[in-house]
């Protein structure tokens, strides 16, 4: 590389990619731990030849306009990269990268922690107990739900899915599944049965979303999905919010529809639904899937080598819009 490029990273991200990105480029990342206004972005990429952004970072033709057209890369630090209005960058040639991978396991492994920790009640009893309301063994007391031998109906068989629905080995339990079709890969990864959504809704003990946030997955869960769900059922979400329609989802464990359900996500992050905030037979997490320090250090590390190989002649590692490359 013979020039430094010049990068604005929106948000602190861990030491590693940050001194990688430095030690090659003339870098200012956001000094404050806060999403940038919208002004403040418009302001701040202009001039850049590269950004790291986030998934709470709307980035828009305007936001590529102000960058200007010396700009090659918008780095995304996170898999999901519905915050990025993909056709415009792709018109102005401007590379988008995500960071898959590094990054499934953690979120599988979290909505694990979601699943035993709403059948279970975890989060509930943890409360009971420090409030000093822990007076003795009980045979009623805070009673869940068996995970081991269940059904476990997944929807959307990608990565993060898969990895989800292989780790239900252990708990000898059945795998559902349903995509816009069917997945060899998942199945023999995973044993899963490709089932259509109504039977998989029937049939589940467990549901959970991991599909990607796109028009046709906008309120995939709403009314009429929660009436089919088991009244023993509980909803797992780790994808993106919009997925569930929040309000369907309140009335139906208010109304007893279904037994509980486990959010990493919301519809309006960083807001939660006050209806949702009032049941009871919820855990709710601030987005945190990815968040360890091995993840989140190999999530950056991913967008700064993207930025590295652009700058260097180099194809980017995980490129979410490759015709921009082919116009090259
Ligand atoms: C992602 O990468 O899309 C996750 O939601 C971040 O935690």
């Amino acid at each position: 590389m013979n020039i430094r490029p010049n990068v604005y990273v929106t948000r602190m991200l861990p030491e590693a990619a940050i001194d990688l990105l430095a030690a090659h480029c003339d870098v200012e990342v956001n000094p404050e731990d806060r999403v940038l206004e919208r002004v403040e972005l418009l302001e701040k990429v202009k001039g850049r030849d590269a950004v790291i952004s986030l998934l709470t970072d709307t980035i828009d033709d305007e936001i590529l306009v102000a960058a200007g057209p010396q700009c090659k890369i918008f780095a995304n630090y996170a898999v999901g990269f519905n915050n990025i209005d993909l056709s415009a960058a792709t018109k102005r040639g401007v590379v988008i990268t995500n960071t898959p991978d590094v990054l499934t396991d953690a979120t599988a492994d979290l909505a694990w922690t979601l699943l035993f920790a709403t059948a279970r009640r975890v989060v509930e009893a943890e409360k009971f107990l420090r409030d000093g309301k822990y007076q003795g063994w009980g045979p009623m007391l805070l009673l869940g739900l068996d995970v081991t031998g269940k059904t476990l109906g997944i929807i959307g068989s990608g990565r993060i899915g898969s990895s989800f629905a292989s780790k239900a080995k252990g708990f000898n339990m059945k795998v559902v599944y349903n995509d816009i079709a069917a997945n060899p890969e998942f199945e023999a990864a995973t044993g899963g049965v490709f089932t259509d959504k109504e039977r998989l809704l029937q049939q589940a003990d467990f549901v959970s979303l991991h599909v990607p946030l796109l028009p046709s997955t906008h309120h995939l869960m709403s009314d009429k999905e929660f009436s089919l769900m088991k009244k023993t059922a509980i909803l797992i979400n780790t994808s993106r919010g919009p997925v569930v329609d929040e309000k369907a989802l309140a009335r139906a464990l208010k109304n007893g529809e279904i037994w509980g359900a486990g959010l990493d996500v919301f519809e309006n992050e960083p807001a939660v639904d006050p209806d949702l905030l009032e049941c009871a037979n919820t855990v709710l997490l601030p987005h945190v899937a990815s968040a360890t320090i091995e993840t989140r250090t190999n999530m950056g590390l991913i967008a700064v080598r993207n930025i590295l190989n652009i700058f260097s002649g180099k194809p980017p590692i995980t490129c979410v819009n490759p015709a921009v490359l082919q116009a090259e």
